[in-house]
């Protein structure tokens, strides 16, 4: 079943680890450390723990590949010429063909008709190479993303947005074929750090189909006490200051402050904002929803932005895509969902 995320043991921290050898390369998260002045082993290293998983990922491929002749295929879909989402999607297709997936991308133009979109989608659902499909969202505005989305197979939904597939994630005694991968992969980041949920106070902010529902949906089946705060809610920074563990998926750049977090919380930023800098070689650089230096002074642990939720989408994506593999592998039915 989706959820069971297969609790793979990584270091939370590699960075930590790392600056113990003899002549150490820093990582990603030891130099965003250096830069603003936050200790190492307060940084959760999704990078790190992004490149252990597509590892065993790779490794599984390989021996699915031999053992059964199978190689897990991901469909791509991108409507019109968004830049961010072309780079996602370049992004995803690249990740594929590291660990020895197949991928199919279908590139079509921004005034393509809904019916063209369904009929690539129902192409795919057909196609036996094909394991998961994703549509990369936002499309176009006369395109019903709800029509697009209930079109794909649940039995493909790599993305987990499926109404079918949500519905299981919301419900007690259902499990979900797919997890969206955003909201799974800062839930495998908290249990690979062996952050306690069980019994704590969450709160999430944003209540996005994409990353804040599903968020608190997991949260909540992991026996946490969760609190959404979003763009109409009172006072959502006393309620996040409560929290022992905080998402914040707001959409807004360093929205959340210091002042927001409790003492030892720990902080899971999966905003991702281009910032004005002068100094920067680019004249931006990218920020999360959480202002990290204040953030990071009251917190107990804290994703980096970049480096930190970012690389764990693409891996439960290729994690979600080789589960439908395994499954095409043993025949496993899936159909009743
Ligand atoms: N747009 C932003 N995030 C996502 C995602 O996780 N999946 C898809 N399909 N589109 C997105």
């Amino acid at each position: 079943m989706a959820l069971s995320c297969h609790r793979q043991t990584g270091a939370c921290r590699p960075a930590a680890r790392s600056s113990r050898r003899a002549a150490p390369r820093p990582s990603t998260a030891v130099v965003a450390a250096t830069a603003s002045a936050v200790p190492a082993s307060k940084l959760i290293d999704g990078k790190g723990i992004a490149e252990t998983i597509r590892s065993e990922i790779a490794k599984e491929v390989a021996v699915m590949k031999q053992q059964h002749g199978l190689t897990p295929g991901l469909a791509v879909v991108l409507v019109g010429s968004r830049k961010d989402s072309e780079t996602y999607v370049r992004s995803k297709k690249k990740a594929c063909a590291e660990v020895g997936f197949d991928s199919y991308g279908s590139d079509l133009p921004a005034d393509v008709s809904e019916e063209e979109v369904l009929k690539v989608v129902e192409a795919y659902n057909a196609d036996p190479r094909v394991h998961g499909i994703l549509v990369q969202l936002p499309l176009p505005k006369h395109i019903s993303e709800k029509r697009i989305l209930d079109a794909i197979s649940i039995e493909k939904d790599v993305d987990g947005f499926h109404p079918l597939n949500i519905g299981s994630l919301a419900m007690r005694g259902r499990d979900p074929l797919f997890v969206p991968c955003t909201p799974k992969g800062c839930i495998e980041l908290l249990e690979r750090c062996k952050v306690p949920i069980s019994g704590r106070k969450a709160c999430v902010i944003g209540r996005s189909n994409i990353v804040g529902m599903p968020a608190a949906l997991l949260l909540q089946r992991r026996d946490a006490t969760v609190t959404m705060v979003h763009s109409k809610t009172p006072d959502g920074q006393r309620i996040c200051a409560e929290a022992d563990i905080v998402i914040a998926a707001c959409g807004v750049a360093e929205m959340v402050t210091g002042d927001w977090i409790k003492p030892g919380a720990v902080v899971i930023d999966v905003g991702i904002n281009a910032k004005d800098d002068p100094t920067a070689k680019k004249g931006y650089r990218l920020v999360g929803d959480v202002e990290f230096e204040s953030a990071a002074a009251k917190a107990s642990l804290i994703t980096p932005v970049p480096g930190g939720v970012g690389p764990m989408t693409i891996a439960m994506l290729l994690q979600n895509t080789l589960e439908s593999a395994r499954r095409a592998v043993t025949g496993e039915k899936v159909a009743g969902h």
